[in-house]
């Protein structure tokens, strides 16, 4: 058996990639997520003996080290890293958007990639880090500046871990447009306006991102490093742009 472990697994594109691998019966499946109750009640549901679940931060460095540890520890590897917990409170352009919540965006989803990619290198990751990265990253938009910058950062991050671990180490990642999930609610609240943004005229599903993860971390992409794998319908191609 393989180990995966993908940071905010609970819910969304995280639990698709959960599910995607458990189908395989060839890992063991570790998300994380920060309510310890809600991560209970989801193991119940998932009833799976190969899935597992630890509470913890992602912007919080001892936790990444500790979860790292433990995971290759318990399970004897620790093959694929999932830098996949991403926020966005800070919604707004840039220049009037509270600066804590800008703070609090760039710790989620830019350091805490960079600290459990960390924890994981030290403790003997053996194959690949996916980083879920965004269209926001690659085209600006109007109200969605701090998540924008943090992305786009993330993009790099991919491209400059994939130099520095290479040739052991693999290092990619995917960019969604808009996939129906919590977090991208307010983008997709109305919907057929949403869907006209991308040129397949339909919303992304988690499952769409985790068939891609799939791939992009299998050996069928053994060639494959420090690229960022656009997933969006055709968003980017159609000049739209999010709110
Ligand atoms: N949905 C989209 O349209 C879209 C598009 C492009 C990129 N993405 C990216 O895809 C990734 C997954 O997003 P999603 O759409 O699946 O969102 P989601 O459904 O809201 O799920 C987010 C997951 O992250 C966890 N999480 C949030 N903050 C965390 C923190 N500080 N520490 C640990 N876990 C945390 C959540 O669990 P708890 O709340 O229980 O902690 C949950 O499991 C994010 O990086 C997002 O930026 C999404």
């Amino acid at each position: 058996m393989k180990t995966i472990l993908i940071t905010g697994g609970s819910r969304g594109i995280g639990l698709s990639i959960a599910e995607k691998y458990l189908k395989t019966e060839e890992y063991n499946v570790v998300v994380t997520g920060r309510k310890e109750q809600t991560l209970e009640d989801l193991s119940k549901e998932v009833d799976n003996k190969n899935f597992h679940t630890i509470a913890a931060k992602a912007d919080d460095e001892e936790a990444a080290d500790k979860t790292c540890k433990d995971v290759n520890e318990k399970f004897g590897s620790l093959d694929i890293l999932v830098n996949n917990a991403g926020t966005n409170p800070a919604g707004g352009a840039l220049m009037d958007v509270d600066i804590g919540a800008v703070q609090k965006t760039w710790d989620v989803n830019l350091m805490g990639p960079l600290l459990w990619s960390r924890a994981a290198y030290k403790n003997e990751l053996s194959t690949a880090i996916m980083n879920i990265c965004s269209v926001g990253g690659i085209a600006p938009s109007q109200l969605m500046g701090a998540y924008n910058v943090s992305k786009a950062a993330l993009i790099y991050l991919t491209k400059q871990l994939a130099y520095e671990l290479a040739p052991d180490i693999r290092v990619n990642g995917v960019a969604p447009a808009i996939v129906k999930t919590k977090l991208s609610q307010l983008l997709w609240e109305n919907e057929e306006f949403a869907k006209n943004l991308h040129l397949l005229k339909k919303l992304g599903e988690p499952e769409d991102i985790a068939n891609a993860v799939y791939y992009m971390c299998s050996d069928d992409a053994g060639w494959v490093t420090g690229e960022v794998l656009t997933i969006d319908g055709g968003f980017l191609l159609s000049g739209n742009s999010m709110i």
